[in-house]
């Protein structure tokens, strides 16, 4: 299953409290996706100049990025509170008033999976949104009334993992909205040193590289990966995590150079083996791989996109030359060749 994986993006029960000594508490300390802080540093300067809250923010992308640990730096860099809660859990309208109601001015209401939502409870939202404000309905039958209740300014942070679930209403509603990319070697490589750190980690240059490569541009398998060196290096080495201990360590693990591990090899080779390389649409592929489409396509594709081994186009999925290339095969262009 997915969630097995050691290189699983999701977050996984044993993640637990090494992710809250590791999140990052401030916008200074939360590394890479530069574009995303910048906007942020701006709007959060510009409103606290202005005694605001902050606009509405969606933040959207792979699971593993950040996305949560944003949320709260979010209202840490504004000086606010924060009230979490996800969509699945709101399962009332009366749930969300009582939530929206009794929170500070200015506060931070964080909105996990909010693709999640059911649409009663967005109703409510989206006047709360707008015009800082929500009906209720008091009483039943021919003397029911609407009654308004204002509320204290708030901002509403979403997260997603899937932005295309999201209905446009709700979506509109958002001041800024951002996307998080998978994240660039050099940032996963200081991602680790930093969370080596913390645990008192012996780890070089080189080691923390090898690690960062491997984590499929993605913070929190870095972080797991760095864990399970650590475990190698201490019973196999000398507690330090060198280049070649994180080398072994990560080859034991089946991860490979790329790394991709035995799932992401699957996935390319039933293209090949049983699509002749596509395109072919996810729901195929899920079929006979046997791992939901959502999955496919939030937590395997978008990092063997990166990394140009497979390619999107409007009729499905197909394997790139570098795809083939990879499996160890001639890519059929190359075949008719003479030249
Ligand atoms: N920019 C960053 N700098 C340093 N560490 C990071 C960064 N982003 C994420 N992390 C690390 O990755 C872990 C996972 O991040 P977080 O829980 O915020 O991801 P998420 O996007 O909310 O994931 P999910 O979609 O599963 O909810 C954090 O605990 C933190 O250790
Ligand atoms: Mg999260």
């Amino acid at each position: 299953m997915e969630t097995e994986r050691i290189v699983s993006a999701w977050k996984r029960p044993d993640d637990w409290d090494v992710e809250r000594s590791l999140r990052p508490r401030t916008l200074a300390e939360y590394i890479g996706q530069d574009k995303v802080k910048e906007h942020l540093r701006l709007f959060i300067t510009a409103a606290k100049q202005r005694g605001e809250a902050l606009d509405h923010v969606l933040l959207y992308g792979p699971p593993g990025l950040g996305k949560t640990s944003l949320a709260h730096i979010i209202a840490a860099e504004m000086g606010v509170g924060i009230h979490t809660t996800s969509g699945p859990a709101i399962e009332r309208q009366g749930d969300l008033v009582a939530i929206l109601t009794s929170i500070q001015a200015n506060d931070v209401l964080f909105i996990d999976e909010i693709h999640r939502l059911n649409r009663q409870v967005e109703e409510v939202l989206y006047p709360a949104m707008e015009e800082g404000a929500v009906d209720i309905i008091i009483g039943k039958g021919p003397g029911a009334r609407s009654v308004r209740i204002e509320l204290p300014p708030f901002t509403l942070v979403g997260a997603t993992t899937r932005a295309g679930m999201l209905t446009s209403p709700l979506r509109d509603r958002f001041g800024m909205i951002s996307r998080l990319e998978l994240y660039q070697v050099k940032d996963l490589q200081a991602i680790v040193q930093r969370a080596a750190r913390i645990l008192n980690i012996e780890i070089d240059e080189a080691g923390a590289e090898e690690i960062a490569k491997r984590s499929r541009g993605t913070p929190r398998v870095a972080n797991r990966l760095l864990k399970r060196v650590r475990d190698y290096a201490q019973v196999r080495a000398d507690n330090r995590i060198s280049h070649e201990v994180a080398k072994a360590a990560l080859s034991l693990f089946e991860i490979d150079d790329n790394g991709l591990d035995q799932m992401d090899r699957r996935i390319l080779f039933t293209i090949y083996k049983v699509f002749g390389g596509g395109p072919v649409g996810v729901d195929s592929l899920s079929a006979v791989i046997g791992e939901e489409s959502a999955t496919i396509e939030d937590v395997y594709e978008p990092f063997l996109l990166q990394l140009g081994l497979l390619q999107r186009t409007a009729r499905g999925r197909c394997l790139t030359s570098l795809g083939y290339e990879y499996l160890g095969l001639q890519p059929p262009e190359a075949e008719g060749e003479s030249q």
